[in-house]
């Protein structure tokens, strides 16, 4: 069946807007996603009919306010087919990261080791640096093939008895490549390691079933997954979640306290302390929701389409090179190139007076870029409100920045 982009577009109302006087070609998403008009109405019914905190007042405003956001978890937990008690609402994908890192890290001591790989986002190093300095763990990395891919051979030989955790991207954010989260799991399982996979770029492709894949910890970010910002999830089995001491202090996350002592509430609230992000939550719930109802066979082949013809179009032009995996297999539509001569900055700023949005830089992924001797590289990254006219402005606009930049 062919994907309806047309239909898909108009549920993005900045799709159709001029900008300054151009168009919209957003192939920006995997920094940020548009919204569809199904979360604006979910936010806009929130504020506008039931805005209050949740899960402690017992006025109307506040029972709609916790029925909307409960609700919301439901819907994220079928997103990704879990229960609704195994989703923790955190302020981000890189928060959710981090509150695995601190609690769950309490349990790993001094020697421990955890398993990276070479092409992570800062999010998913970082907070494991600093519990190197907190509590003694070490940390291992898994390099990268010359096409962007986690090289897993090596898993063998990476995986020890002491290896507690492999924490890996679910899709690069630079080069697009899927990991083979069956291998890892494997792999994992065999020397007791518990696998947490950062799915900041392939929730926004399509409902998952994370009992099949068989991982422990998910974590994604709602304003890449056609949701608002400030939200994000973790997602970790019940077993896990229940042993994992408090990342945050605060109300809700409480049973009882008294200045002699303080006990927990039981996992998710445990971990969401203070007052959540109700709105941004619930506009998820909705995104969740809108992703469910999209044909992702159909979806992701016009992706993939768009992606070749991108490939296409930047091999014709002298002097791009494409960083990641030349082959449609195993890949999402995150597409990295560079262009000789020109600064990935000067390429995404030709493009932007197109009406063109890239990101050019690093992608907060700077040992890959070490890996590869790059300063950065300009990256399309596409979702599936994108078509033709947005692929062919791109190649317009690097044609024209080959011709007038170097
Ligand atoms: N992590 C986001 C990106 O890759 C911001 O652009």
């Amino acid at each position: 069946m062919t994907f309806d982009v047309a239909g898909t577009r108009r549920q993005f109302p900045i799709l159709s807007e001029i900008i300054d006087g151009r168009p919209v070609h957003y192939l920006d998403n995997g920094a940020s996603a548009q919204v569809p008009v199904a979360v604006i109405d979910a936010v806009r019914k929130y504020e506008t009919t039931g805005r209050a905190n949740v899960l402690r007042g017992v006025h109307r405003l506040a029972e709609r306010a916790t029925e909307a956001y409960e609700n919301a978890r439901a819907d994220v937990a079928t997103f990704l087919g879990v229960k609704p008690m195994e989703i923790v609402f955190t302020g981000g994908c890189t928060a959710a990261i981090n509150l695995v890192a601190y609690s769950y890290g309490q349990l790993m001591k001094a020697g421990d080791r955890i398993l990276l790989s070479e092409l992570e986002h800062h999010s998913n190093i970082v907070p494991w640096q600093m519990l190197r300095q907190r509590s003694g763990i070490e940390i291992d990395m898994i390099p990268v093939t010359l096409d962007g891919r986690i090289d897993l051979s090596l898993l063998p030989k990476l995986v020890t008895p002491k290896t507690k955790l492999i924490s890996l991207a679910h899709i690069s954010n630079v080069t697009g490549a899927l990991v083979d989260v069956k291998a890892v799991v494997e792999a994992a399982k065999a020397g007791g390691a518990k696998v947490m996979l950062d799915g900041a770029q392939r929730a926004p492709h399509g409902p998952l079933d994370l009992p099949a894949l068989g991982v422990d910890f998910y974590v994604f970010a709602g304003h890449k997954a056609y949701g608002p910002n400030g939200v994000g999830v973790l997602w970790a089995k019940p077993e896990l979640l229940n042993a994992m001491p408090p990342f945050m202090g605060g109300g809700s996350m409480i049973g009882r306290v008294t200045f002699a002592e303080t006990t927990w509430a039981p996992a998710p609230r445990r971990f969401e302390a203070g007052t959540p992000p109700i709105g941004p939550a619930i506009g998820l719930g909705a995104a969740c929701n809108w992703m469910r109802g999209l044909d992702w066979t159909a979806a992701h082949d016009h992706e993939m389409g768009l992606v070749q013809r991108l490939m296409d179009g930047l091999q014709k032009i002298d002097g791009t090179q494409i960083l990641g995996p030349a082959s449609l297999q195993n890949r999402y539509p995150v597409v990295s190139f560079m262009l000789e001569g020109v600064h990935p900055h000067d390429v995404a700023q030709t493009l932007d007076s197109f009406g063109v949005a890239v990101r050019a830089g690093h992608h907060c992924a700077q040992p890959l870029m070490d890996r590869f001797d790059l300063d950065g590289t300009t990256r399309v990254s596409i979702a599936p409100y994108n078509d033709n006219t947005d692929i062919d402005a791109l190649l317009t606009g690097v044609r024209h920045a080959a011709k007038t930049l170097r």
